[in-house]
């Protein structure tokens, strides 16, 4: 199980005695719950955080481990730092989504509640016999549950985090989904060039701040004349959100062009708020080759 619980942290801060500067949330992964309250603007003492990690356990009591995201995700390979809080000093936990079980090292890997929904979206678009190929896999979260949710032919999983990757193999041996996706330890743009051009029918883009590299990579990827990119981007949501979209689009299209593809924009959705105006937006994007 993973979810994001809002209102909890600020909850349990009160019931501890403590006034509202608690702000953030809980993200539950498995039987592990991570505060994610960001000490790095509003610093709160230690004690006060695991008193309520105790609380937490107690109105929770599937929660066996409680750690604080003691900085933002930083770094390629996206991780944060873990400051243990209270219970089972344990960061390894089993998680399952959409019908797949997840070995996980929370302190290793980059796993976010927040895209469950997107998975589970994505493998909905797959038809029966694509190829799929996941720049940006992580412990496999698109790879795994589109595998299991869809008619695909084979999902190409690629990561340049080793325990990602170690992770993911687990998982894939665990859900035995070993024929349907391919796993690959290594820069996505160097992995694409060597084994998968013009392998596949879309390729999922799911890590914000990408430059133009990788969506070159991501075009020769792609099978044929046509075929689906689908970005995980950041705009800003202000002055107007479509706005924010629209110029962000373009950007990708003047890449794509440049690279003789055109690219329609089908659908947009925001995956999340990052900021006080800034969001995470999925855009579903088919390109076409022009001769
Ligand atoms: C936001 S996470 C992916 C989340 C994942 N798709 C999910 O659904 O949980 C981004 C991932 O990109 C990986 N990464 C960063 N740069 C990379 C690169 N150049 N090539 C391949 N993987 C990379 C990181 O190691 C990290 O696991």
């Amino acid at each position: 199980m993973t979810l994001v619980r809002r209102d909890l942290l600020k909850e349990l801060a009160e019931s501890s005695g403590l006034s509202g500067n608690v702000k953030g949330s809980v993200d539950i992964v498995g039987d592990i719950a991570i505060l994610r309250t960001p000490i790095w603007i509003e610093p709160v003492p230690k004690e006060s955080l695991e008193k309520i990690a105790v609380k937490l356990m107690d109105r929770l009591p599937y929660v066996k481990s409680v750690w604080l995201a003691a900085s933002p995700v930083s770094g390629e390979e996206r991780v944060r730092e873990l400051v243990y809080l209270a219970g089972e000093k344990k960061t390894t936990t089993i998680y399952r989504e959409h019908g797949v079980s997840f070995f996980i090292d929370v302190a290793k890997v980059y796993v976010s509640p927040r895209l469950s929904y997107e998975h589970l979206r994505i493998a909905k678009l797959v038809k029966p016999g694509e190829v799929v190929t996941n720049f940006f896999s992580g412990i496999g979260g698109f790879s795994l549950v589109i595998a299991k949710n869809s008619e695909v032919k084979l999902v190409n999983s690629i990561d340049i985090n080793k325990y990602a990757v170690e992770m993911q193999r687990e998982s894939i041996k665990m859900n035995k989904l070993d024929n349907k996706v391919k796993v690959y330890l290594g820069d996505a743009r160097t992995i694409s060039d060597f084994f998968l051009k013009e392998s596949s029918n879309r390729v999922l883009l799911p890590l914000p701040g990408i430059d133009e590299s990788f969506y070159k990579a991501a075009l020769s990827t792609i099978k044929g004349d046509a075929g689906w990119l689908h970005v995980y981007e950041f705009v800003p949501e202000s002055p107007e959100f479509s706005e924010g979209v629209e110029e962000k689009f373009q950007e990708i299209h003047n890449i794509t062009l440049k690279y003789g593809w055109a690219a329609s924009l089908y659908h947009v959705r925001k995956v999340r708020s990052v900021g006080p105006r800034k969001a995470q937006v999925v855009m579903d994007i088919r390109v076409e080759r022009y001769h």
